[in-house]
């Protein structure tokens, strides 16, 4: 099976920063370790509400990542703003996702499906500019379409809940795992790239990595939560480990290799 990619989403070195408002820590060194742990990509989503993330961190996100010739993928509401800074800072990619002001995280996937036309059209002209365009979706063979007739290169299928049963100890893990690589292997036979993320800890991650669809994983709350006890570059070759372990020979399947190429 090919390499599984990592992207290391940054935001909650934001979150401690901005909880002082004082300029520390700073999430541009934390990508900078990121990148020199092991993760091929930085991650980070700017919200409406800026509870994270800032603009000024997206500019210094973008430049880095340029510098060193790796991918930004910018996780953005489909919004006209969000828009209008994607198409300035033309990142390798962007991942669409739904948001409400009120929660506390990104709590369920984008609805491709009932906001066809809406969606639709941000996508083209984000793909026109040269971005790879992602759709966050729960494991629904729906959403799996509607991404596809939506535009869409890549899915990103949403973790959460599948993690959540797995740390609940709930019976309900089995069927979500099988959720997820049914939805993965549908994208797959559309022609998607397949990516997951949400909710992923050191428990959780070889399941999805097994799964041979999958090209990338985004992770970020835990990977930042274990870095205050190991640190922030051994928690990522940890986390790169277990992948590894995942993908080894003896867990092959067909290839799907893919690599990022801009
Ligand atoms: N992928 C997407 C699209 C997300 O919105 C998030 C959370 O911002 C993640 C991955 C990472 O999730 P977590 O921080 O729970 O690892």
């Amino acid at each position: 099976m090919s390499k599984l990619r990592l992207g290391v989403n940054i935001d909650h070195v934001a979150t401690v920063r901005n909880a002082r408002g004082e300029g520390y820590p700073d999430p541009v060194r934390a990508a900078e370790m990121a990148l020199a742990a092991g993760a091929d990509g930085v991650t980070a989503h700017l919200r409406e509400d800026r509870r994270h993330i800032s603009d000024a961190d997206i500019d210094a996100l973008a430049v880095i990542c340029r510098r060193r010739g790796r991918p930004l993928n910018f996780e953005m509401a489909v919004t006209a703003e969000m828009e209008a800074i994607a198409l300035a800072h033309k990142p390798h990619a962007a991942c669409l996702v739904p948001e409400r002001r009120e929660e506390v995280t990104t709590e369920g996937g984008l609805d491709v499906a009932g906001g066809h036309n809406r969606i639709a059209p941000v996508v083209q002209r984000l793909a026109d500019a040269g971005i790879r365009v992602s759709c966050f979706i729960d494991a629904d063979l729906t959403q799996v379409a509607a991404s596809r007739a939506a535009g869409a290169a890549v899915v990103e299928l949403h973790t959460g809940a599948y993690c959540q049963a797995v740390r609940e100890r709930s019976p309900e893990a089995t069927h979500l795992l099988e959720n997820l690589k049914a939805a993965a292997s549908e994208a797959h036979r559309l022609g998607l790239e397949v990516h997951a993320g949400h909710g992923i800890d050191y428990e959780t991650v070889k399941a999805v990595a097994a799964i041979p669809e999958v090209m990338e994983l985004n992770i970020g709350h835990f990977l930042i939560g274990e870095a205050i006890f190991i640190g922030l570059g051994p928690a990522i070759q940890r986390m790169r480990a277990l992948m590894d372990e995942a993908r080894a020979p003896a867990n092959s399947a067909p290839e799907f290799a893919k690599s990022y190429s801009k």
